[in-house]
Formats: C-alpha cells, sequence, structure tokens
C-alpha cells in the first residue's frame, strides 16, 4: 500500500490494478464512545461495522475525549492548573480513548494512536483503520479531523456525535427545534458562531473545523454515532438519518 499526492492505492501506484480508495474521516465524539452506557457493546459493534466497511475504503478515526477528559480537566482546574496543562491531559483522554477503539478493530488497526497528520497518512499504508486522539493544546478533536481531512484530501467527514444532526435550536433543550437535512458551509458556519463555548445551543461541530472544510470543500455529515445504520450510510456517503453539509 502506497499514499502518492492524497490518494492511496492498494498495490502502489505502478500496479495495473490501481484503484485509487476513497478515503473517510470520522471525528467520534467522546459522548458516543464513553458515556457509560454500554460502551463495551457498543465498541464492538462499531467495531464490527468499521472492520465491514474498511475493504473498499481508507478509514480514519479521531476519538474525543467525553466526560472523562471534562471530569479531568475540572479537577485539574480545581488544583489550580493552567490552560495548557488542562488541555495536555483532555489529548491523553482522546488518546485513551483512541487505544480503547483500537483494542476493539483487533489487527485492523494501529495500536498506538498517530500523533500527526503524517504518522495518520503513513500508519494507513499497513492499516485499512488508522486511529487517532488530539494533537496540540488548545485544539478540539473535530478540529484535528478536519485538518486530517484536508490534508488528506479525504472524500467526506463523519460527524458521529450525541444528536442526530444540526439543528436550529439545542434539541435537548426544545424537543420542537427544527432538524435541518442538508446545510451549505457558511450556512453551518453562521449557526455555529464565532467561538467554540458549549452554552451555545446549536454547536455540534466546532466553529474552527466548520470553516476549514469549508475552505477545503469537504462535504460533512453529522449522525448521531450511536445510530450505526445512520452511520454506515454517512460513512459511504449515501442516504442517511442527519444532516448533510456541502458547498
Ligand atoms: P474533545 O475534542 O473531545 O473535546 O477534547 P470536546 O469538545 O469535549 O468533545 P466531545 O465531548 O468528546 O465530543 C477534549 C479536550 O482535550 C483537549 C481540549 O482541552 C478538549 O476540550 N484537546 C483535545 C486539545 O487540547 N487538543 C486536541 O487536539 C484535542
Amino acid at each position: 500500500m502506497t499514499s502518492e499526492g492524497g490518494k492511496v492505492f492498494p498495490e502502489g501506484p505502478d500496479s495495473h490494478a490501481v484503484v485509487p480508495l476513497e478515503r473517510v474521516v470520522i471525528s467520534l465524539g467522546g459522548s458516543i464512545l464513553v458515556p457509560g452506557d454500554g460502551d463495551g457493546p457498543y465498541l464492538t459493534r462499531l467495531a464490527a461495522l468499521l472492520s465491514d466497511l474498511s475493504s473498499g475504503r481508507k478509514i480514519f478515526a479521531v476519538t474525543g475525549g467525553g466526560r472523562i477528559s471534562r471530569y479531568y480537566i475540572e479537577t485539574g482546574r480545581s488544583l489550580g492548573a493552567r490552560e495548557r496543562r488542562l488541555d495536555e491531559l483532555g489529548i491523553e483522554v482522546t488518546r485513551m480513548n483512541a487505544r480503547l477503539l483500537a483494542i476493539a478493530l483487533g489487527k485492523l488497526a494501529n495500536p498506538e494512536p498517530a500523533k500527526t497528520y503524517t504518522e495518520a497518512t503513513r500508519l494507513a499504508r499497513r492499516h485499512p483503520i488508522v486511529v487517532m486522539g488530539g494533537t496540540a493544546p488548545g485544539w478540539t478533536t473535530d478540529r484535528v479531523a478536519a485538518s486530517l481531512a484536508r490534508v488528506l484530501h479525504a472524500e467526506r467527514l463523519v460527524n458521529a456525535t450525541s444528536v442526530d444532526g444540526v439543528y436550529a435550536e439545542d434539541p435537548k433543550e426544545n424537543p420542537f427545534a427544527r432538524r435541518f437535512q442538508r446545510l451549505t458551509h457558511q450556512e453551518l458556519i453562521d449557526l455555529m458562531g464565532e467561538g467554540h463555548t458549549r452554552a451555545a445551543p446549536a454547536i455540534v461541530f466546532d466553529p474552527v473545523a466548520a470553516r476549514v472544510i469549508a475552505q477545503a470543500k469537504i462535504p460533512l455529515l453529522v449522525v448521531h454515532g450511536r445510530d450505526l445504520d445512520a452511520l454506515r450510510g454517512a460513512i459511504l456517503g449515501e442516504t442517511f438519518h442527519g444532516t448533510t453539509v456541502t458547498g
């Protein structure tokens, strides 16, 4: 397996049987990976799905930190730690979650999470699925996933999160909030606002990450990560229950 100019070749660029594999990046929120609710069985089913889909594409899974990273960050903050050190705690947890997913995936994935995009690209030569956590303090794993998708010239980025799409208002607060089936990149940017404030109602995707994929013209598919039928459809780029964001 080799990689050249953003394309991944199953048998090297000179092979006669060259079929460039598509690349799909998935931002797997910690909130759906390890919420403390049947996580083991869910990870088993998720791994089976990713394994099934990895025969026709390269899958890059970027894992979030969820409640466990929040616990460490809040506890560290109560001890007076600076933001950078708190972010470092968060990054460690995202990498721990990547390791957990790698355990569920067995031989299909790299056991040691990629720390850079170059490393992720290199690992894709040997593994059908590449797992990765956070990279730099001050970032989110959505932003890492968006930047990785840009570097790889990925066909699509899937945001597997704890809501089933992008809503006009917080659906947890207003059960009648409208879910968007389709949005343009600009509409997503306008909805997500400027900052990364968790208090904002409709933030399901990091606003900086939204700008990265808008610039790179990469479609974003927002899906509930625990709905594996929807996740399958989104990874395949087929019809799915969620929100599609395109240029
Ligand atoms: P997440 O990306 O998981 O943040 O990173 P999140 O917003 O809590 O997302 P969910 O809930 O998993 O969907 C957890 C924390 O780790 C640090 C940040 O402090 C972030 O809040 N982090 C993560 C970084 O500093 N850099 C990274 O590249 C990734």
